[in-house]
């Protein structure tokens, strides 16, 4: 990864890293947006280079949080827009990503945030650091497959190929040379910051012969804990300590999708290679085991073990008592609008609306009292309770289109549970809050129960982040307190669902003290 400061401009295809160190300074990055031809799997074809924010909790500052429609309008052709942020007491791996239709399909990168000097890691210092981003790669432009996958109503073809660090490794044809490599030496530990940029795809990981400590997710620590494998939704990070201490040779590193639903899986596996100082690449690499791609109890166990590190230094401080309960459920459904190839476009649902994107920012509008643009009124429950996941509904029940927001007031504790649903078939969605780091206080198979259920809370040391998957036919409970003003999107992080429909936004009010209020909009805010 490349570490720079100053005014710096480039232009590249995929990631770049941002590394910013915790000395109070302005730093300045620029990113310059073209068009350039990339060859890949034997083809060659013209991708979309560099921009977005994500992760970062924008304090007040919903204007440097990136998602178009919701805190900017798009940035267009020949024009500039500067993200202006301060980071606040955040430090680990988060990333940026472009964020409209499905451009961060090459638009992403790397932001580690380094510890403040004299605040060292909560684990043994490792010898060295290492980026990894997974990612996807498809031969067709994939505008041109959202399009298709919206109109349809029909999942578009899943991408030709999965990639680590942009690079599909040796599985695939003409892929010998787009393989990264990292060198290790025996007896060393590395940090490895584990990104999934991936569009569509929750991955597996493993290193062959070597066992992983997770130590961190979403720029959180977690109580450490070793692994075979993890698992890791797109737009999760995890962070993981790896000793070198095996027998001298080559291991691959291989990624390959968690996906326990019905229809056609992607099990197409990306590698790349751990290589010990000193070996010839002549010497074949051994596979690691991965767990199978419908292998939910894997998926359960492995959430079930991940906790806040909640130390005196790392506290969790976890909402005791809940101001405001929210219950939503997740749906796929068919459309009822009578202009949807008759009802048989696929939509997706958070209680039972869909959402529809707005033509004027919702931020813009929340801030200067634009009316019309959306309603306050998303409902806190679904409008009619049913066995949500009982056998598969295949009625349409009546999802309506709107672009509803939920208003929350200033410095309230939230806890909202996410229910998955039958309709149509239950799967796995990565829920992602802008805006906030959350609590993940409980998760379950079946219907939640609240008579019995929050019983059982992790109040104490539930892991910290802000993208949670709530499993396949089950239910996660997440709590957050709303201190930070703004309107804030909600959404599945696979972005076919998330152009389906199954997203919202939250406004959180401005707080009555001076310094609890949005920032004013910088100079430069894109217009629609
Ligand atoms: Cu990774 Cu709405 O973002």
């Amino acid at each position: 990864m490349a570490f720079f400061s100053g005014l710096f401009s480039f232009v590249l295809f995929v990631f770049l890293g941002i590394i910013i160190s915790a000395e109070a300074a302005v730093k300045k990055y620029q990113f310059d947006i073209q068009v350039k031809n990339i060859s890949r799997l034997c083809h060659a074809k013209p991708i979309v280079t560099v921009n977005g924010r994500h992760g970062l909790k924008q304090y007040r500052n919903g204007w440097a949080d990136g998602p178009a429609y919701i805190t900017q309008c798009p940035i267009k052709t020949g024009s500039s827009y500067t993200y202006d942020f301060n980071v606040t007491g955040q430090r680990g791996t988060l990333w940026w990503h472009a964020h409209i239709h499905w451009l961060r399909a090459t638009v992403y990168g790397a932001i580690v945030i380094m510890p403040k000097p004299g605040t060292p890691f909560p684990f043994p210092q490792p010898n060295r650091e290492e980026v990894i981003l997974f990612g996807e790669w498809w031969h067709n432009d994939v505008e041109e497959l959202v399009k298709q996958g919206n109109k349809m109503g029909l999942p578009p073809n899943m991408s030709d190929a999965h990639t680590i660090n942009g690079k599909p490794g040796p599985l695939f044809p003409c892929s010998e040379k787009h393989t990264f490599a990292m060198e290790v030496e025996s007896g060393k530990t590395y940090l490895l910051r584990i990104i999934n940029a991936a569009l569509n795809d929750e991955l597996f990981f493993a290193i062959a012969g070597h066992n992983m400590t997770v130590v961190e997710v979403d720029a959180v620590y977690t109580k450490p804990f070793t692994t075979q494998a993890i698992l890791i939704a797109p737009g999760q990070t995890t962070n993981v300590l790896v000793r070198a201490n095996q027998a001298l040779g080559r291991y691959f590193m291989a990624s390959r999708s968690f996906m326990d639903v019905p229809i056609p899986v992607d099990n197409k596996t990306a590698t790349a290679i751990l290589q010990y100082k000193g070996v010839p690449n002549s010497i074949l690499p051994t596979l690691p085991q991965l767990p199978a791609p419908n292998d939910t109890a894997f998926a359960l166990g492995y959430a079930r073990k991940l906790k806040s590190l909640n130390s005196p230094r790392f506290p969790a401080n976890v909402p005791q008592k809940v101001d405001r309960n929210l219950f939503y459920t997740i749906g796929l459904g068919k459309d009822s609008c009578p202009t949807c190839q008759n009802g048989t476009r696929l939509l997706a649902s958070l209680n039972n609306i869909s959402f529809v994107m707005p033509e004027t920012a919702l931020l813009q509008a929340h801030y200067s009292n634009l009316t019309g643009v959306f309603k306050a009124d998303f409902p806190d429950r679904p409008p009619k309770p049913f066995n949500y996941t009982g056998a598969p509904l295949t009625a349409n029940l009546g999802t309506s289109h709107g672009t509803r927001l939920s208003k929350i007031a200033f410095n309230s504790t939230v806890e909202l549970v996410l229910q998955d649903t039958n309709l149509l078939t239950v799967e796995s969605h990565p829920f992602h809050l802008h805006g906030y780091n959350f609590f993940v206080v409980g998760t379950g198979i079946g219907n939640f129960d609240p008579a019995k259920d929050p019983a059982n809370f992790n109040l104490v040391d539930p892991v910290e982040r802000n993208t949670v998957g709530v499993p396949t036919g089950g239910w996660t409970a997440i709590r957050f307190t709303a201190d930070n003003p703004g309107v804030w999107f909600m959404h599945c992080h696979l972005e076919l669902h998330t152009g389906w429909g199954l997203k919202m936004a939250f406004v959180v009010e401005d707080g009555p003290g001076p310094d609890q209020s949005i920032l004013p909009p910088p100079k430069d805010l894109p217009l629609c």
